[in-house]
């Protein structure tokens, strides 16, 4: 049997820097309960097989549970009343076919490859005017100075969000993110704060929505207010895509780039071939994705009982597919724990699988690819200030808190 406090390890902060060896010795039990009840899946093949199979629910969030005001009214009648349109009209991320596909169908009208590629010369001009910022420094932190502030621009714009409303998301995706970590997810000053700030997003969302009505624009929002407006979608479910698409985006993105860049720094021939051969860096992010993905795992909730790999998850378990665990699984790819871009038949798991994979892959491909071939040109001679770097709580969105690098000026 495995060590059945894995789970807890792997949550605990001291061992953010490396988790790998954690996952290497689950590995060796694919399937395995832990002391929390849950189930943690780590071979490729068990996750791959789980990700396709529909007695396995993205539906797993707690109920939504606001707190009390002292307000009577409030309290026996308002509250229930709103705490079940917030459980019923969850984010798609967390629904099930058939609500969860007619969903994701709606987005992908607006979320059109015509309108991701058109990102590709904003995103280079983005990061230009970003890293212009930091001339005459020798020292930048690539969290702050570029990783952070990208994603929430380049979603706020494709979005339709006004420009001068941005700052404001960044300190609501970083706190709803949180939904995304099993543990905070049940800490109940952690669900107060995110029902808070879902809240004012969607008090705000209300208002951009009703604007987007009365005077369309060329942007998703107003592409889905329109399909709102025609009953292709409720407004409950609008808002909580909007603010869907906000968060998955954010976090994940600011990882890949950042790990990136710590992994770059840490293979500095890859560097200097980037830096040289900028079409190596598709190939370069899928192996990032798997080698260092921004997404270490995802949780589910098991609908019947499930036999696997010698196991059985009961039904209504709590199940963690360990997709950075399967991404080094010996079994599906050759040297796993070796860096290497020039990797033949790399299936990872850093986009996710199956009926909920990554909505915003080719954005975020967009995105890596243009900061991390940015960055190995025009840094000169970057060096690392901290290795490893302090990272942030999140062990499902796992990545550098700062990465601090001293430059000799930028190119
Ligand atoms: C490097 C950046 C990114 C990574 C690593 C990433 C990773 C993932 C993963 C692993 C999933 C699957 C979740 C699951 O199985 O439960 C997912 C889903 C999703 N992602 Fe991303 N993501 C990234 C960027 C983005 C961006 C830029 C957007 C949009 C702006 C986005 C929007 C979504 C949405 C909406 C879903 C839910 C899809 C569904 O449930 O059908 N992501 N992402």
């Amino acid at each position: 049997m495995a060590d059945p406090t894995l789970f807890a390890q792997i949550k605990d902060p001291s061992n953010r820097a490396d988790p790998y060896p954690l996952y290497a010795r689950l590995r060796g039990h694919p399937v395995t309960r832990q002391d929390d009840g849950s189930y943690l899946v780590s071979s490729h093949a068990a996750i791959r097989a789980l990700l396709f199979d529909p007695r396995i629910s993205s539906a797993d969030l707690p109920p939504a549970h606001s707190p009390p005001t002292g307000n009577p009214l409030k309290d026996w009648i308002l509250r229930p009343i709103k705490d079940e349109i917030v459980s019923r009209h969850r984010p798609l991320i967390f629904r099930d076919p058939p609500d969860h596909d007619s969903l994701r169908n709606i987005v992908m009208t607006q979320f059109t490859p015509e309108r991701v590629h058109g990102m590709k010369a904003r995103t280079e001009s983005l990061v230009g005017e970003l890293l212009d910022k930091c001339r005459g420094r020798d020292e930048i932190c690539v969290v702050d100075d570029l990783a952070y502030p990208l994603p929430v621009t380049i979603i706020c714009e494709m979005l339709g969000v006004p420009r001068e409303d941005e700052p404001r998301f960044q300190g609501w995706a970083t706190q709803l993110a949180t939904a995304l970590e099993p543990d905070a997810r049940h800490d109940e000053e952690t669900q107060a704060e995110n029902r808070r700030t879902f809240d004012t997003i969607s008090d705000y969302m209300k208002g951009l929505i009703k604007e987007k009505r009365r005077k369309p624009q060329d942007d998703m929002l107003s592409g889905l207010a329109a399909k709102t407006k025609a009953g292709a979608m409720g407004d409950f479910d609008l808002i909580a895509t909007s603010i869907l698409l906000l968060v998955a985006g954010h976090e994940t993105t600011v990882n890949l780039i950042t790990n990136g860049m710590l992994t770059l720094l840490r293979h500095p021939d890859e560097m200097e071939r980037l830096k040289h051969d900028p079409e190596r860096a598709p190939r370069l992010i899928e192996e990032l994705l798997r080698f260092e993905p921004p997404v270490h795992f995802r949780t589910r909730k098991a609908l019947a009982d499930i036999p696997i790999s010698g196991q059985v998850i009961p039904k209504d378990a709590a199940v963690v597919l360990l997709f950075a665990a399967a991404n080094r699984d010996a079994d599906r790819f050759p040297d796993p724990d070796r860096f290497d871009p020039d990797r033949p038949d790399n299936q990872h798991f850093g986009f996710g699988g199956s009926l909920h994979y990554c909505l915003g892959a080719p954005l975020a491909r967009i995105e890596g690819d243009v900061a991390l071939v940015t960055l190995a040109r025009r840094l000169v001679n970057p060096r690392l200030i901290d290795d490893p770097p302090p990272y942030r709580d999140g062990a499902s969105l796992r990545g550098p808190k700062s990465l601090r690098l001293r430059i000799d000026g930028i190119a």
